[in-house]
């Protein structure tokens, strides 16, 4: 059973220390998650290790210049990303809300920097900041409308979409509750599992052979798992 572990109170970090590992974290997690939305991670990992060699916090982004900025991210494609992520990071040292930590909370994230959508807004408050936030991306999707019995198709239809973040979001909630004792990273490995699931496992032709979750799949039940393909591709 779980037991809880001592942990020497001397051994917490100040509030100072504490406010800069976090606001590093999600520096680090936001350029991540922004690298990662149209690249795959095997040629994300070494762009975001020069990355965050270069400029280890957004301070040191925000003062870096955009012709700098646009050669760390030559190869990635989609320029734009860049220069919106270079963009954020001086608006995020120079909001007095918020002087370098980016927000936990979802709808915060969304509002105030730029480029950040609920998808990055969701990894960003749960796998920091330990929120019970949904991050949907198109692999979630297949796994979440094969696990449901949702038919329909993800890329033409929004209802589908929004009914599956929607369920993510009440899952995740459940996860937060009744996950663990008090284990506040529970969210964020959540649902990257769901992202890993989706991306080795269920995937477009998913190994059903492999997969952890058959138990609970409605569409591996039902026999048609396989089915469950066109549309539901990224
Ligand atoms: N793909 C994009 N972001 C990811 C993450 N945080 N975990 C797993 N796969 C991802």
């Amino acid at each position: 059973p779980w037991r809880k572990a001592w942990i020497d109170p001397s051994s917490f970090p100040s509030p100072p220390a504490l406010r800069a590992t976090l606001a590093r974290r999600a520096y680090e997690v936001w350029i991540s998650e922004i690298m990662l939305q149209q690249t795959r991670v095997a040629v994300v990992i070494d762009y975001w290790n020069r990355w965050v060699a270069k400029w280890p916090t957004v301070e040191a982004l925000a003062a870096a210049s955009a012709d700098d900025v646009l050669a760390a991210w030559r190869g990635l494609g989609y320029y734009s990303r860049a220069s919106r992520i270079h963009a954020g990071a001086k608006l995020v040292c120079a909001d007095p809300d918020m002087l370098g930590l980016l927000p936990a909370g979802v709808a915060e994230l969304v509002d105030k920097v730029p480029g950040v959508g609920r998808y990055t807004a969701g990894a960003i408050s749960a796998i920091v900041f330990g929120r019970a936030a949904p991050m949907v991306d198109g692999n979630v999707l297949r796994v979440l409308s094969r696990q449901m019995g949702v038919m329909g198709d993800v890329k033409a239809d929004k209802r589908v979409v929004d009914v599956l973040w929607e369920a993510a979001g009440a899952l995740v909630e459940t996860v937060a509750r009744d996950g663990g004792e008090g284990v506040s990273d529970r969210p964020g490995r959540w649902g990257q599992a769901l992202m890993e699931l989706g991306s080795t496992v269920c995937t477009p032709k998913p190994s059903c052979g492999l997969c952890p979750v058959t138990s609970t799949c409605r569409a591996y039940g039902e026999g048609y798992a396989r089915a469950v393909e066109k549309g539901f591709s990224d």
